[in-house]
């Protein structure tokens, strides 16, 4: 049986070697108000990926962000009036909201699963200001359990979950205090959007950004390019399990073995690694997208590990938008 990951109190120690493990690209789950986060250096691109390995997700979900303050999370992305009130009413606390990246965003394009959104947080809990105050940088967590099974609110639920490969540390802040993962709203414009119900209640949120509308329940409301879209798609077309791509296309290669004849490529992991792979996804089909050829051949991603969620990211990207 492995080893479930050490556990460590929310004390001087605890916190360093926390910070100190979060810097070096491991991940550390730690107490929010929320639940629990599986955290990772957003602003790295492999660390990121880490997170939907341990996880086990057949998906790249958008993540959620974290910062110690306000400053430091708006500066992330492009806000609007309406969002600065939200957070200067909500913030520091159980409320998450989705912008468009700022042009020179540093957080990787995989936790954002390649879409032109962030979504930010400013935690409350005492543990996890300290904490990123200490790292000064943005912190990717979803909540600290495997892909399908509940939200852990204590430490101990954490180990239950990961074994030490996986998760390097465990800080413990005891038993979360709201128990319900954050309320998610994203704008349509300077309309706010509920994306995902949470610990703070919408009629608080439309007290402060009037009335809400919930995503999903207008099926005739135009969607806003580039904010609300669950999934990133290229603007050319994509071609996948390709191994003889044609002379307009660029070839994203996978692996040692590209086709003899290929024309121009880029390769999400020359070694065959899928890890890599998926750290590499968003920021190279961002890139073919931006070259002259006419589409995008994707060679076959083996259907395993974080395979899988490449895979299914990549049949989305695929499938032209109505
Ligand atoms: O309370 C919480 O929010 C916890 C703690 C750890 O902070 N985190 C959490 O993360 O619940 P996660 O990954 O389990 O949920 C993230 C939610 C998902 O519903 C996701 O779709 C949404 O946020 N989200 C993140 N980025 C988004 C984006 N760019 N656009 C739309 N939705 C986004
Ligand atoms: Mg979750």
């Amino acid at each position: 049986m492995p080893a479930h990951p050490p556990i460590m109190p929310g004390d001087a120690a605890g916190l360093a070697e926390a910070a100190r493990l979060l810097c070096a690209g491991k991940l550390v789950a730690f107490p929010t108000e929320t639940v629990y986060g599986l955290g990772a250096d957003a602003t790295s691109d492999r660390a990121v990926a880490a997170i939907f390995e341990a996880k086990g997700r057949p998906s790249f979900n958008p993540l959620i962000v974290h910062l110690a303050d306000s400053d430091r999370a708006l500066t992330l992305v492009q806000s609007i009036p309406v969002a600065e009130r939200l957070a200067e009413a909500f913030w520091p606390g159980a409320l998450t909201l989705v912008l468009p990246r700022a042009p020179d965003c540093p957080v990787s394009l995989l936790a954002s699963a390649g879409l032109d959104t962030l979504a930010v947080r400013v935690p409350s809990h005492p543990l996890a200001h300290r904490l990123l105050d200490a790292v000064d940088r943005p912190i990717a967590a979803p909540s600290a359990n495997r892909s399908g099974r509940i939200s852990p609110t204590r430490a101990s639920h954490v180990a239950e979950e990961f074994d030490a490969d996986t998760v390097a540390l465990i800080l413990d802040g005891g038993a979360t205090e709201v128990g319900l993962e954050s309320t998610v709203v994203g704008f349509d414009g300077a309309a706010p959007v509920l994306l995902r119900p949470g610990g703070i209640a919408a009629e608080q949120i439309e007290r402060v950004a009037g009335p809400l509308r919930v995503s999903g329940s207008d099926p005739d409301a135009p969607t806003s390019p580039g904010q609300l879209e669950s999934h990133y798609a290229p603007a050319k077309p994509l071609r996948l399990d390709v191994l003889d791509p044609g002379a307009d296309e660029i070839l994203l290669g996978f692996g040692p073995d590209v086709p003899a004849g290929a024309g121009t490529t880029l390769n999400l992991s020359p070694a065959g690694d899928l890890r890599e792979a998926a750290a590499n996804l968003f920021a190279l089909l961002r890139e073919a997208d931006r070259t002259g050829c006419a589409s995008i051949a994707v060679m076959p991603i083996p259907n395993r590990d974080l395979g899988r969620a490449i895979n299914d990211r990549l049949l989305r990207a695929a499938t032209p938008r109505t």
